[in-house]
């Protein structure tokens, strides 16, 4: 059978960027259709080589610069470029401002929704982001240890990173030293590190059994480099703790949180304190019963349990019991009370929904598409959306919309700078 030949199959084109998409690629609307171009900058002139078709619009890359765009600069991190984790430093501040500021409100315009809600971008800086997941891999005698790259499989084998913390920053060279005694060539990990109010937590996950030679290896790394706790989970096993000096501890609200290895984190401080400040403004003081929907280890439900008594559901069980054990502390009073529940296959319904003054829901990539017509259907007075996809966030607030609430205000966050990643905190009301 004959292979369909690729649309635009290799063939070069010149052509000026017109703008930045809302995944992070330069565009261009040429006599071929609407080009993509990852790292084209606004105003570029451009030669590029159409390498295929993607969601109905041709995918190019760059093969020569013509002319440079007004906001291009250089990059300020070596690893730009092969780097998968920040694709857009080729733009200056006030190019990547405007263009992030736009995408939020872009996307309720798509859904008919009023872009006009949408609140100036809150911006967390870079240096802060204080969780990562490395991949390591041995090849020739050497093992490389970071980010994946943008295309293909190979790994950045990273001497820099201008997201990370001081600390994380700090882990990455013992750690290739530590994962070169005991990988052997071939052989590939993840990483995982968070790092906690009591040092690093760190979670190794490799495809076999870790051997006594490699457990002996990462508890002497461990002791080494004073980690909080180093853990081991085999594929997708249960993680086993290898060594442990200290809990793992984060601090939510009057809570103390022992996270679950490798469990979701908010990837900065600052960040998290952005997002717990706006939902916390959203929610009227009167607010006594609050609902935190996809709740994971605590974050909001911590921090909104004073006066309020919150009910936080939460799919994953090691999340959930990392909740519910914080939540039994002196501290925490019985204020929050946990329910393991999958949002998705068993959403709450308007008369579950309904004993709630406030509800905050903060779901992962895809939304909530099955939890939100049912929060659309409640009378829940105030509802707070947190997210990490605006696309998925704006076809959920029209299903909350469609459904009599009214969205009175998005501000977007930017805690992933450099990235087509934004947060967003959102607030309804009916
Ligand atoms: C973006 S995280 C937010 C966690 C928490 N709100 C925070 O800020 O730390 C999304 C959470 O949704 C949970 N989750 C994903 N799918 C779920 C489902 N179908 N039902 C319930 N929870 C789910 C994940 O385990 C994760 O804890």
């Amino acid at each position: 059978m004959r292979r369909r030949a690729r649309r635009g199959g290799g063939r070069q084109v010149t052509l000026e960027i017109e703008a930045i998409g809302a995944l992070g690629d330069g565009f261009a609307q040429t006599a071929e259709g609407l080009v993509f171009v990852p790292l084209a900058a606004p105003g570029d002139r451009l030669t590029v080589r159409l390498t295929g078709e993607k969601g109905g619009a041709l995918r190019g890359e760059i093969v020569e610069m013509l002319a440079e765009g007004p906001a291009r600069v250089e990059p300020p991190c070596p690893h730009f470029s092969p780097c998968g984790g920040c694709r857009l430093q080729h733009l200056d501040a006030a190019a990547y401002r405007t263009w992030k500021q736009g995408v939020v409100g872009e996307q309720l315009a798509r859904q008919g929704l009023d872009p006009g809600v949408v609140a100036p971008m809150l911006e967390i800086p870079p240096g802060t982001r204080r969780r990562a997941v490395f991949a390591a891999r041995r090849q020739g005698g050497r093992v490389r240890l970071g980010f994946h790259e943008a295309r293909g499989r190979d790994l950045v084998d990273l001497q820099t990173c201008l997201l990370l913390t001081p600390a994380l920053l700090a882990l990455i060279a013992p750690l290739r030293d530590a994962l070169a005694a005991w990988l052997e060539d071939g052989d590939e990990a993840d990483v995982a590190v968070a790092e906690t109010e009591t040092g690093l937590d760190v979670l190794v996950v490799t495809p076999a059994e870790p051997g006594l030679a490699a457990r002996e290896a990462l508890a002497t790394f461990a002791a080494a480099r004073d980690l909080a706790r180093l853990a081991w989970r085999t594929g997708g096993g249960t993680p086993e703790p290898l060594a442990q000096r200290r809990l793992p501890l984060l601090g939510f609200g009057a809570a103390r949180v022992v996270p679950p290895p490798g469990g979701f984190l908010q990837p900065s401080r600052d960040g998290e304190a952005a997002l717990v400040d706006l939902v916390r403004q959203a929610i009227p003081p009167s607010a006594l019963r609050i609902a935190d929907l996809y709740a994971g280890i605590g974050t909001f439900a911590f921090a909104l349990a004073d006066p309020a008594r919150v009910l936080a559901y939460e799919g994953d069980g090691a999340a959930l019991a990392a909740l519910e054990a914080a939540s039994r502390g002196p501290e925490v009073r019985g204020r929050v009370a946990g329910e393991r529940r999958d949002l998705e296959r068993q959403p709450l319904h308007a008369e579950e929904l309904d004993v709630f003054d406030a509800l905050v829901f903060d779901p992962p990539r895809a939304g909530a598409p099955a939890q939100a017509p049912h929060i659309a259907a409640s009378r829940v007075p105030t509802v707070v959306a947190v997210s990490c996809n605006p696309a998925s966030f704006a076809r959920d607030a029209r299903t909350l919309v469609e459904g009599g609430y009214a969205l009175e205000r998005v501000t977007p966050l930017d805690q992933f700078p450099w990235s087509s990643h934004l947060e967003l905190v959102a607030v309804f009301r009916r």
